[in-house]
């Protein structure tokens, strides 16, 4: 066989360059598919959760890493709270109280406090485990405060002179759960009983 005819090279020379074009255009549909899945999926579940950095009442630093392989819980209030922590934290416990052992071995209650100018030390150490054994007090600085108040969907407001020891902070009142993963899974309000809380829990817990 001789030389294949000038017009053959080129056809198959633009064949070759279609084929190409064909295979970027289908991988750039896949990328450009599975990234509007992506958005789509975000936007109908708001990612709740994230990493953080925050501290205990002895300055110890604790990050969500820290927390993977155990289910973390995770509410946000302040010790001065005049009724919703106390009430949260008081079904919580009571949740807690009536779950297997096993099961309650497996979680963390973190109470960020979003009032660190006064939860601080012992104050922020004690106030959760007097409500149980499986709570433990974290907060940080205001940026710290505000990166995982936000990560969760969460807000607070001060009320009243926040440069005087008197005022009081409005806060959503949500335990959060997350999985061994650091994933969401479930979140309940304080107006939940601890029935119901207690249901949810052993049905997420494994
Ligand atoms: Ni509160």
């Amino acid at each position: 066989m001789g030389k294949q005819p000038k017009s053959a090279v080129v056809a198959g020379r633009n064949l070759l360059f279609s084929r190409r074009i064909a295979v970027i255009a289908f991988a750039a549909a896949l990328v450009g598919g599975g990234i509007a899945w992506q958005t789509w999926r975000e936007a109908a579940a708001p990612r709740i959760g994230g990493p953080f950095s925050l501290v205990d009442g002895k300055g110890k630093r604790f990050t969500d890493a820290d927390f993977r392989g155990q289910y973390l819980l995770v509410y946000f209030g302040y010790t001065f709270c005049p009724d919703v922590c106390p009430t949260a934290l008081g079904e919580l416990s009571a949740a807690l109280d009536a779950m297997p052992k096993e099961q309650v071995d497996k979680l963390t209650v973190a109470f960020i406090s979003v009032d660190p100018k006064r939860d601080i030390g012992e104050r922020l150490d004690e106030y959760g485990k007097a409500f149980h054994e499986r709570i433990i007090g974290l907060t940080g600085t205001r940026e710290e405060i505000d990166a995982v108040v936000s990560a969760y969907g969460a807000k607070y407001r001060f009320a009243g002179d926040s440069n005087s020891d008197d005022y009081s902070i409005d806060h959503t009142s949500i335990v959060y759960v997350m999985d061994k993963d650091g994933q969401f899974v479930t979140q309940f309000t304080h107006n939940a009983t601890p029935e119901q809380m207690l249901a949810k829990l052993t049905s997420v817990i494994r």
